[in-house]
């Protein structure tokens, strides 16, 4: 085959595809795009797959030329393809063969879901607020004097166990100093408030803490406690019953007995174990009492002016009694399908 002849074919070539893909922009349709493809720059059997079967049938010293010529006739299809999709699929087009059909009924979207424990928690302090108590945060990560030292918590006491907490592998910053912790309770935010805050106080912060603990059906890394802070002149303990029976009673329905069991927290003197009877079972749900006096130093108060009682309760317990579910890692494996029940 002549060099000549060889040129007329990719002349001939270029000027019918540009045709044809003229044709699938004005129909605006991507199966007549696909195919005017497939035609022309199909690896198989496409038109210029063909042609280039005879550039090996060209003369030897019009190789170079004809080369150069296929290769620049290949980019220019490749262009014309790439635009008339452009047009076809682009600003927003669908294509013929894609149109709405408006009487199809409607996909409905799936949407999420708030998980159970967000949903306790919101309960929770909707409850609370109702009987006066503002919600607070606090941070997560925490430093000793928040977590321990403040609360009363010296240095020697077990509770700071490096293997009983997730200590972090940072120098402190911030007011404590100190070590920073992942904190290991939500007591820590009563000290956050009342340094910041003059009494009277009535606050509760619902957060995460985190312990290493082995994992099994009641116990997780990191769980949700509610603490709950009171501090003005004369409180005592009957209030933090009559609170905590209110609090009890409004979550999860019905009369709801409050039991207390006498206790040791660093935090609070005299110290109280929380058990609560709903539908004839007693169960533990945390620990509460009266500020400790050093407590109340350690932020510049003055226990002979103010008292106030303090309580911390698992919010995953609270949620799992209501709800019946007997483990903890059912709420946290991201099994939709057990979630989307509550
Ligand atoms: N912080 C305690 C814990 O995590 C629970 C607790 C006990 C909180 C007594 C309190 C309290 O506020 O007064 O085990």
């Amino acid at each position: 085959m002549s060099l000549n002849d060889f040129i007329k074919q990719l002349d001939d070539l270029v000027e019918s595809a540009a045709h044809s893909f003229e044709n699938a922009i004005r129909e605006v349709d991507k199966q007549i795009l696909e195919e005017t493809r497939v035609e022309y720059l199909g690896a198989k059997s496409g038109k210029l797959k063909e042609v280039q079967k005879n550039l090996g049938k060209v003369p030897k010293d019009d190789k170079p030329v004809a080369g150069k010529r296929f290769n620049e006739v290949k980019t220019r299809l490749e262009e014309l393809f790439q635009s008339a999709t452009e047009a076809i699929m682009g600003g927003g087009g669908k294509g013929k063969s894609e149109k709405l059909d408006v009487t199809l009924p409607g996909v409905r979207p799936r949407l999420g879901h708030i998980h159970p424990i967000t949903q306790t928690i919101d309960e929770l302090k909707d409850i609370m607020g109702r009987l006066g108590f503002s919600a607070v945060e606090g941070p997560e990560i925490e430093d000793d004097w928040h977590n321990f030292e403040a609360l009363n918590i010296p240095l020697e006491h077990p509770a700071r166990d490096p293997l009983d907490n997730f200590y972090l592998n940072v120098a402190a910053s911030g007011t404590g100093g100190g070590n920073q912790l992942m904190r290991s309770q939500t007591s820590t935010v009563q000290i956050r408030v009342m340094e910041n805050h003059k009494p009277p106080i009535r606050i509760v912060s619902l957060g995460r803490v985190y312990r290493p603990d082995e994992i099994d059906a009641t116990h997780y890394a990191m769980f949700h406690q509610i603490e709950g802070l009171l501090v003005d002149t004369n409180v005592t303990m009957a209030d933090l019953k009559y609170v905590l029976r209110l609090f009890a009673s409004s979550y999860l329905g019905g009369d709801v007995e409050i039991r207390f069991r006498p206790s040791f927290f660093p935090f609070t003197e005299p110290s109280v174990e929380v058990d609560m009877r709903w539908q004839d079972t007693w169960l533990e749900f945390g620990g509460a009492g009266m500020v400790d006096p050093n407590v109340l130093k350690a932020v510049g108060y003055d226990p002979e002016e103010v008292t106030g009682f303090a309580f911390g309760l698992g919010v995953e317990r609270l949620c799992m009694r209501r709800h019946g579910i007997h483990d903890i890692r059912y709420l946290y494996d991201s099994n939709t399908k057990f979630l989307a029940q509550f």
